[in-house]
């Protein structure tokens, strides 16, 4: 049995950084491995302890990553939980509400939850520079994260009050997810037919034919088809004014990252933590 399973859902790669930097930094602790939450093509390889990660969504887990907590059998093995999101809000932080409860109904032990501010993909973008400072914190603390998880170190939070607000705004946010990816569309002059949108929808929602794009009802809002959308013409329904489009460059110089008005205190606080 694999020591740490690190099972994670990523729309836009910044989860999938974070996955990555859990996987180098628990390797000299034990037999690790990765595994992405897509598709539905996820096999449970039973781990000694469990790692799930996930973008912040509304405040809450994506669904993919809840549904496949409920696939899970039985068992009472130690799990962690990381998330990445956009701003350091504490209501972020305490967005594990329904995955902790999915998981400790299962009679898994939950040993902790960290949380990691990458840059957002959806609302405003960052830049390159923040993006980079963000990554660089999230490794450093990543790596002394990974050390209390191999020694089993537990580090649990009382649910709070505001924790039940962030369980109970995502919960009215998830219909309107699936509402609004049926309001999807590509903005035919831009379009160059690449097909990467097609071809990396995590839930294979989005097809091609008559000539036309179609998105199905399956969207997950995980941003990864116009974020990545070279021409940046995909529109996203109700959500389009807070699209971000492109990868970010983390290789620019942290030591210019600029922290703006917009959360600055507990940017501050985050950084300095
Ligand atoms: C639909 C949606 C909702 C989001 N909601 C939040 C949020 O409530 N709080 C936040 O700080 N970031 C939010 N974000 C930003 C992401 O959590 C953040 O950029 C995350 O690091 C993306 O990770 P990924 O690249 O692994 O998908 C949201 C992004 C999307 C696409």
């Amino acid at each position: 049995m694999t020591d740490f399973g690190i099972y994670y859902f990523s729309g836009t790669g910044n989860t999938k950084k974070c996955a990555e930097a859990f996987g180098l930094a628990l390797k000299n602790k034990g037999e690790t491995e990765l595994f992405a939450i897509e598709n539905g093509q996820e096999k449970f390889m039973p781990a000694k302890t469990i790692l799930i990660g996930y973008p912040v969504h509304g405040f809450g887990a994506p669904q993919v990553v809840l549904d496949f907590a409920k696939t899970l059998p039985a068992g009472e093995n130690l799990f962690f939980i990381f998330k990445t999101s956009g701003e350091p809000l504490r209501l972020n932080d305490d967005s594990s509400h329904s995955l902790r409860n999915i998981l400790t109904k299962k009679g898994y032990r939950f040993g902790g939850e960290y949380h990691y501010v990458m840059p957002y993909n959806m609302i405003f973008r960052h830049t390159d520079e923040m993006a980079s400072k963000m990554f660089l914190t999230a490794k450093e603390r990543i790596q002394k994260d990974a050390e209390d998880i191999a020694e089993g170190k537990e580090r649990k939070k009382k649910i709070l009050l505001r924790a039940k607000m962030a369980y109970f705004i995502n919960r009215i946010e998830r219909p309107g997810v699936r509402f609004n990816g049926k309001l999807f569309r590509v903005k035919k002059k831009l379009c160059i037919h690449c097909d990467r949108c097609i071809k990396n929808c995590p839930v294979n929602n989005i097809s091609y034919a008559d000539g036309k794009f179609h998105f199905g009802s399956k969207c997950l809002l995980c941003a990864r088809c116009s974020f990545l959308c070279p021409k940046d013409a995909i529109r996203i329904g109700l959500m389009d004014f807070l699209r971000v489009n492109g990868k970010y460059n983390f290789n620019a110089d942290p030591q210019n990252a600029k922290i703006g008005k917009y959360c600055r205190r507990a940017y501050k606080r985050y950084f300095s933590e």
